[in-house]
Parts: structure tokens; sequence; C-alpha cells
């Protein structure tokens, strides 16, 4: 069974002061901590152990916001990273925690959006390493993949000052057990991290990568600055308020994928104070009632 690693570390500096209390990902996004969101994500992409890794300090902070994870019907565990070593650490610091098996490494700071069947797809078929690719505007914050035709990938590059593609690689990457491995053998970059596009460039060399490319129905946002926060929670607002649906709400997921059934679903949801998130767990207890 794939598991999951939630890398939600970091200094976040870019939303200083606002870090200074809370880290990055325990920020709103309009009505739940950002972590919810990619939390979410991985629980509908079928994955039932995660690893959250957060700095010393956070790591009480996310233990008393999700627990051990029961009451989803999935496990959590925690570790810390003391320091902000890069992305790749995360697969060392998480490989006692894999222990032989693929593992889905997402970013604690990456929204998704959309029909996760690409994902589910996607953990499917690997064989080695699978990435995605997302069109952005500019391209060179982040990792960027040059593919041919066939969605064969050609290079890869950390923050390139002459981008070669505007596909952008998303915080999400699917790796077979040797990753750690991978991150073990690497030295720091001149940014001084351990950085995981050099993991998945020994997948690239390998001849082992897969490169999915995130179509047009799929949102994938930043959360990184403040601007990108509001841009995030603008989002949430204008669809949950629009559809009535709610967007990244981990019981919602827990119940739909059968983590747990529709009374312990039903207990949750009671077990809240009377707020706008309840509201919407409780539409649904009402569709659900109504067969
Ligand atoms: P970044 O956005 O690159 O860095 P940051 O979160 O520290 O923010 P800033 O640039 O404003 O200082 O990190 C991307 C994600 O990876 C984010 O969720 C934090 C996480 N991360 C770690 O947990 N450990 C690390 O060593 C690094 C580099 C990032």
């Amino acid at each position: 069974m794939i598991r999951g690693i939630l890398l939600a570390g970091g200094r976040g500096t870019r939303l200083y002061p606002l870090t200074t209390i809370a880290s990055k990902q325990l920020q709103p996004i309009y009505d739940k901590p950002l972590i919810y969101y990619p939390l979410t994500t991985m629980m509908l992409a079928g994955i039932e152990e995660i690893l959250i890794i957060t700095t010393p300090e956070d790591v009480p902070r996310f233990r008393e916001l999700l627990g051990d994870g029961a009451q989803w019907g999935v496990k959590l565990e925690y570790a810390a990273q003391d320091k902000p070593r890069g992305i790749a650490e995360a697969l060392i610091i998480g490989e006692e925690f894999i222990a032989g098996e693929s593992v889905m490494l997402m970013l604690g700071d990456n929204f998704v959006y959309g029909r996760l069947d690409f994902l589910r797809e996607a953990i499917a078929a690997n064989e080695g390493g699978t990435i995605f690719a997302y069109p952005v505007n500019d391209p060179t914050a982040y990792g960027v993949i040059e593919f041919d035709a066939d969605y064969n990938a050609i290079s890869i590059e950390e923050k390139p000052k002459e981008p070669k593609s505007n596909w952008a690689v998303p915080g999400m990457y699917i790796y077979t057990a040797d990753c750690a491995a991978k991150a073990k053998a690497l030295a720091p970059s001149g940014r001084g991290e351990l950085e995981i596009t050099d993991v998945t460039r020994g997948y690239l060399e390998e001849g082992r990568l897969k490169v999915k490319p995130m179509g047009r129905g799929i949102a994938w946002l930043d959360t990184g600055t403040s601007e990108n926060l509001l841009g995030a929670s603008n989002f949430v607002h204008a669809l949950q308020s629009r559809q009535g649906l709610v967007i990244g709400s981990p019981e919602e997921a827990a119940m739909r994928m059968g983590y747990i059934d529709a009374d312990a679903f039903r207990a949750l949801v009671s077990g809240m104070p009377r707020s706008a998130y309840r509201e919407y767990l409780e539409r649904i207890i009402f569709e659900l009632d109504q067969g």
C-alpha cells in the first residue's frame, strides 16, 4: 500500500509576520487551515497512512489539529525536520515510515482542486517516479519540466532563470521506495538544500520517470505569499458559496472513501461547534438521509 508524506515545515518567510505565530500550513484558506486541503487530496487519492513532517515547534500544533487520524479512519504520524534542509530530506526522515513501499510526497502548502482520477491513475501506474506538469505564467519560481510530444521528460531544472518550458512541477511526487536512497546520495545544492528536483532527475536518468500533465480542469494554486493566500481563499469561497459543496474537508473525504461509515460521520459532525463548516457537512448528512 502506498504511503504518504505531507511536508509542512519550512520558514514561511514570505508570510511574515503571520508565520511568527503559526506555520504557513496552519494559516487559513478561507474557512480551514491550509493543511486540510493537501491532506484531503491525499485521502481522496486513496492514501491511508500519512507521515506529517514539520518543524519541532509545530509538531504539537499539528498533532492537536489532526490527531492520530483514527477519527477519519486513517493513520497519521508525525516527525520533525529540525532545519529546512530541503524537500528531499523528507524522504530520508520518512525512510522507515515508507518501509519499502511506494510513497506520494506532497507539500503542505499545495492546493489542488478538481477531479482527482489523474492522481489515482498515476499512483496505480507508477514504476519509478511520477511527477505532474502544470502550465504557469512565470515558471522561474518552480521546478520546470521539459518534455516531448509523447510526454517523455527531456530535462528538469529547479527555478531556472531561463526556463525551457512553461510547465511547472507541482509539489506532488510519486516515487518507488528507492527514493530514500536517492535522497541520501545527494549533496546540498548552491542554496544549501537537498533538492527534490535532483531526486526526480535520478529517475529521469534511469529512464523511469513519467510526467503527467494536469489538465485545464484542475486548479493548482500557490499559497506562498499573502496575495496567493487571499487568491486561494477567494477561490474556495466562490466555489463553496455557489455550489453549497465543501472543499478540503477530511471528514467528507473519509466518509466518501469509506474510511469511516455514515454513522461515524454523523457523530463527528454532531460533535462540532455551530459554524459554517458544520453547516456544510450537515447538508451532506441531509443528502445521506434522503438516500
Ligand atoms: P517553500 O515555499 O520553498 O519555503 P517556505 O515554506 O519555507 O517559505 P518561504 O520561501 O516563504 O520562506 O517550501 C515549500 C514547501 O515545502 C512548504 O510547505 C514548506 C516545505 N519545506 C519543508 O518543510 N522543509 C524544507 O526544508 C523546505 C525547503 C520546504
